[in-house]
Order: structure tokens, then sequence, then C-alpha cells
């Protein structure tokens, strides 16, 4: 992205302003949260303007569409959504990770014996398929729709529940029946259609790499029973803490 490194602080102090403003329900609380992390985009593309060195943030300033320079509210909501889904949505993916690895001694042992990546990526996904901790999107109709029986007017708001969709009994049976390779075509994780997720790849890459860090790393990983796991509060998902103890 060609952002300074010593940001990092600044976005990490931003997800745990965040995720505390989304838990709070107080619309305001959020709005100035939002706005924060446009000052922090806006401060960089300052920068960008006046450094030399290219970067994929400088292609953006220069792109064209439709003919014309993009403002700078649509570079600033690009880069917002290029930035906000890393950081947020790979620390809870890890959170159900570890939690999911950690309460199963035997998936733990199946994957320390060395799976390749393509079966450990389809591990991950069921994984976060089970416990989707990125819960939902929305959207506003731009004509009428049908939706299963339902008749839906141009300019509906809809709310997309991942999280209840990756679990629907009449897809997936049990939903907590654990089928990587059985359940990967109808998995929602990152959403479907023409806003499916374009950070999947990176995503997945960034995931397989922690998981396997983890495992070369220890010989065992474990709840800690004295300090039970706290989930994350609607509509965040996942889990706010797992504490765990690493052998
Ligand atoms: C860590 C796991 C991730 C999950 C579970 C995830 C999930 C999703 C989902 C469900 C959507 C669909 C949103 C919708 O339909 O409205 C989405 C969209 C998007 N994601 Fe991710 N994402 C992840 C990581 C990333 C990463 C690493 C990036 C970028 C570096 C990224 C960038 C985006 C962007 C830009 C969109 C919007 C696409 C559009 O509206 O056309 N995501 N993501």
């Amino acid at each position: 992205m060609g952002w300074p490194s010593d940001l990092e602080g600044r976005l990490l102090a931003w997800i745990e302003d965040n995720h505390a403003a989304t838990r709070s329900g107080d619309r305001a609380r959020t709005a100035q949260v939002a706005e924060e992390f446009d000052n922090i985009i806006r401060s960089v593309l300052a920068q960008r303007r006046s450094s030399s060195t290219p970067s994929v943030t400088d292609q953006l300033l220069r792109v064209h569409v439709d003919g014309r320079p993009l403002s700078d509210a649509e570079i600033v909501s690009v880069l917002r959504n290029w930035t906000g889904g890393d950081l947020g949505s790979i620390a809870l993916c890890v959170g159900v990770l570890v939690h999911h690895l950690a309460s199963r001694p035997e998936l733990q042992s199946r994957l320390r014996k060395g799976v390749p990546d393509a079966e450990l990526d389809l591990v991950v996904d069921e994984v976060l398929r089970i416990d989707d901790p990125f819960v939902s999107n929305r959207r506003v109709t731009t004509a009428a729709v049908e939706l299963g029986e339902l008749g839906l007017p141009a300019g509906a708001r809809v709310k997309l529940h991942w999280t209840s969709g990756n679990r629907d009994e009449g897809v997936f049976g049990d939903p907590d029946a654990f089928d990587p390779a059985g359940h990967a075509g109808d998995n929602l994780v990152y959403g479907i259609g023409r806003h499916a997720c374009p950070g999947r790849l990176l995503a997945t890459l960034e995931l397989r790499i922690a998981v396997r860090a983890l495992l070369a790393g220890t010989t065992e990983i474990r709840l800690d029973p004295d300090r039970p796991a706290e989930r994350e509060v609607a509509p965040v998902g996942g889990w706010a803490r797992v504490p765990v103890l690493l052998h």
C-alpha cells in the first residue's frame, strides 16, 4: 500500500475503538470512529501525493473511471475497504480458528501430521463456516426482487446474515457437521456474487500461514481452564478473547 510502518500502532488502536463502538450500538460513536479512520487515510494521501516511490495507493490516486479521476471521498472509501477488511476480519478469524483447534485435539494431531495447503485451506474455511465471525452485510434493492417466497420492492433495506446462512439446516443438515470438502461449494464465509470478497486469496494465505506457524511452534494448544473464552457481542461475531495454553 505504500503506507508508513509507524502507522501500525494507530491502526491497531483504531480496531479496538471500532469494535468497542460497534458493540456499544451508539451510532454517533460509530460515526466518530469511522471519521477517525478516514482521517488516518487522508493523512496517508497527503504524504503519498508528495512521495516519488510507487505504490498501489498511488495507482488509485491516478486512476480514471468513466473518464474522470476519483474524488477524495471515493479514494478514501476504496482504501477503507481495502484496509479495514484486512485489519478486523483476519483477527476475528484467527480467534475462531484458535478456539476451534484448542477444543479439538484430534483435529490438531491430524493437521500436525502435515496436510497439503489445499486441504488446510478447506479445513480453515469449514471452521469459519461453522462459526462465521463475519456476521452480516447490508444491501438496498435497486429493483423489485423476489427472494424465495418474499417479494421485495425497490429501495428495500436487506441484511445478508452470513453467519446464519452458513448454518442453514436446509443446506448443511447438521450445521456443526465438519465436512470441509463436502461443504466447500455452499460456504458463504467470503460472500457470494458480484460483491464476493476480493481479499479472499490474501486472507486464505494469511490464515494458512497463521495456523501453520501456530502448529509448528507448539506440540499442544489447549483452552485455559482458568480463564474461559469470551464471546464477541453482536453485531460483531467470533470471540473477544481466547485464552489458551501453548505447549
Ligand atoms: C479474513 C477474512 C475475510 C472475510 C471472512 C471476508 C469476508 C467478506 C465478505 C463476506 C464480503 C462480502 C460483502 C458483501 O457482500 O457486501 C467481503 C467483501 C470485501 N472484502 Fe473481505 N473478507 C476477509 C478478508 C478480506 C481482506 C484481507 C481484504 C482486503 C485486503 C478484504 C477486502 C474486501 C473488500 C474490498 C470487499 C468489498 C467487495 C465489494 O463490495 O465488491 N477482505 N469480504
